[in-house]
């Protein structure tokens, strides 16, 4: 019998079939252990050799078994490694590409634009003083449009610049007429939810001229061409507004590029999405910098707004968060 199991423990051939084996030797319902079961109808004379001779086979079998399955399981490893073999000269080190931010992505597509129509890239500083962020934009001390720009104000009086307006002031304060200009940068308020940061980036320009050769249809025409170069097909509109250093002003509205003008959330179901402020520049501004018998359009906007509608990017404040999830998806 001992020499027939050994015989089909020597030929199981996987781990599973050793184990199939090894429970019709030794398992409960096994035939050795089926052998046991006999010792109560052995003579006692005879029960000392009889269990001694269970015991020898029953390692025997044992001994088998286990170093069978070594044997199977060094077999088996090496058949798993050999699956698994990576050939190092084969490995490919594609270098990843690295991707603008969407933020700095928007404002190169937006300069190259007014660039190209022969405007000039201005800057200006981030810490600006009363005057060039406020009063020379014809909102002096206690003007109630103070309000509409939540200042950071800092010592002496100086604050982080709200708009990047103050650059209009400081080219023409350093320039001759005429003038062709954007502004861009950062600038700072304080407000914090899901459409505003604290800081963030605006455009700003301004294009002046001789008395009367500056008009709104120029505004205008020029705004349409821009915004149709930024975001397609999109119907414009303008909307009288109100700014201190634009008369008249108005807000610039294209249709809605989520749901053509249907109406939905990201619109307010309106079908527009409001997207920059414009107007034929104040005589209080050229006062300011004196400026005589000239004429001049100013535009601003939000960079990270234009990133948004472009990458379709549901909140401002993950532009700021440096999440690697999300700006590579703009490779
Ligand atoms: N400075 C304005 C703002 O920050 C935008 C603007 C600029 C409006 C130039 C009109 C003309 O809201």
């Amino acid at each position: 019998m001992i020499q027939e199991w050994l015989k089909k423990i020597e030929l199981a051939n996987s781990l599973g079939s050793l184990e199939d084996v090894r429970v019709e030797i030794l398992g409960k319902k096994g035939v050795l252990t089926a052998q046991f079961t006999k010792m109560k109808d052995i003579p006692n004379t005879q029960k000392k050799a009889f269990a001694q001779n269970f015991n020898e086979q029953k390692a025997k079998v044992s001994e088998a078994i286990e170093n069978k399955k070594t044997v199977l399981m060094a077999l088996a490893l090496e058949e798993h490694l050999k699956l698994e073999k990576i050939d190092v000269t084969k490995f490919n080190m594609q270098p990843q590409n690295g991707a603008f931010h969407p933020v700095i992505d928007t404002l190169d597509k937006i300069t190259t634009y007014f660039q190209n129509l022969n405007f000039s890239v201005e800057e200006g500083p981030l810490v600006e003083d009363d005057f060039h962020n406020f009063e020379a934009l014809n909102l002096p001390k206690y003007h109630p449009a103070r309000d509409m720009q939540d200042t950071f104000y800092c010592k002496d009086g100086a604050v982080l610049r709200t708009h990047t307006s103050p650059v209009q002031i400081r080219t023409m304060m350093k320039t001759k007429p005429p003038i062709r200009m954007i502004a861009p940068g950062n600038v700072f308020r304080k407000d914090f939810d899901i459409t505003h940061t604290p800081m963030f980036n605006q455009i700003e320009g301004l294009v002046v001229d001789k008395h009367n050769k500056i008009s709104f249809a120029n505004l205008k025409h020029v705004m349409v061409e821009f915004l149709h170069h930024m975001f397609g097909d999109v119907e414009v509109r303008f909307r009288p507004s109100f700014f201190p250093f634009t008369e008249p002003s108005a807000e610039v509205d294209i249709s809605c590029i989520f749901c053509n003008g249907k109406g939905c959330r990201v619109c307010s179901h309106t079908g527009w999405l409001e997207v920059l402020g414009c107007g034929i520049v104040d005589e209080n501004v050229f006062k300011a910098v004196n400026y005589e018998n000239v004429s001049g359009y100013a535009f601003g906007l939000g960079i990270e707004r234009f990133a948004m509608l472009i990458h379709k990017i549901g909140d401002l404040r993950s532009l700021f968060e440096s999440d690697i999830r999300l700006l590579g998806q703009f490779r």
